[in-house]
């Protein structure tokens, strides 16, 4: 009876959908994404422009570069796109990166060990969309797309210039709740940064069309 007549609110954060209901929907009817990238909008936020902000950045204030993040199993290509990725050390030279426990890209590295990071340029927008609201599960991502495998099979995305070949440090993986952190070293960096790099609040401007 307590919930009776109340009426939630859940927003896509990718592309501003709105659904009514007791339950986000399994998947946005506008985007595709996953269920998991809307959010409850509380009561008290509700139209308030700067609250819908903060939380398509995850988190207020923190505004993230994106990359792909590219691995091979059993000779299958597979990539997502990331934001939570980070330098953690210049020697050994060191990233760290989370990733989603549900994803195929956690899979593939928790068995292989290696992946490839592209950091996207601010023109990439549609490649971010593409490589992080589809899954490899679903899906081969790379049917329209082109790419050069690394010596280890990590695919190199057409287009994306800069490159790091990574290698995981298993003793140093942190199992979080919904994400594993992983430390990989850079084996190889091909590095041309030829346009400004693509942000989290560029892609979901962009995507918002604002
Ligand atoms: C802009 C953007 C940023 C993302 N950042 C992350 C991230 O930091 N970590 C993560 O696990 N997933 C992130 N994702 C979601 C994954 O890209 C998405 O779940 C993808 O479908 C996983 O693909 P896979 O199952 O083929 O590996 C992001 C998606 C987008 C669009």
């Amino acid at each position: 009876m307590a919930n009776k007549g109340i009426v939630y609110i859940w927003k896509c954060m990718v592309c501003g959908a709105k659904h009514y209901g007791k339950n986000p929907p399994a998947s946005c009817k506008k985007c595709s994404c996953e269920a998991n990238r809307y959010v409850l909008v509380p009561k008290s936020s509700q139209g308030n422009e700067e609250w819908e902000l903060q939380n398509y950045l995850g988190l207020p204030g923190l505004n993230n570069l994106l990359y792909l993040i590219g691995t091979s199993r059993k000779g299958i290509p597979n990539a997502m796109c990331c934001s939570s990725v980070t330098q953690i050390s210049f020697g050994p030279p060191l990233v760290a990166v989370a990733i989603n426990k549900n994803t195929l890209t956690h899979d593939n590295i928790k068995e292989t060990g290696v992946f490839s990071l592209m950091p996207l340029g601010r023109s990439q927008t549609k490649l971010a969309h593409h490589f992080g609201r589809n899954s490899g599960r679903q899906m081969d991502k790379f049917v329209d797309y082109k790419y050069q495998p690394t010596s280890t099979g990590c695919p190199i995305i057409e287009g994306c210039d800069s490159y790091y070949h990574c290698q995981v440090d298993h003793h140093t993986t942190i199992e979080l709740a919904s994400h594993t952190l992983f430390v990989a070293q850079i084996l190889e960096a091909v590095v041309k940064a030829s346009e400004p790099p693509l942000t989290y609040l560029d892609y979901t401007r962009e995507m918002s069309g604002s």
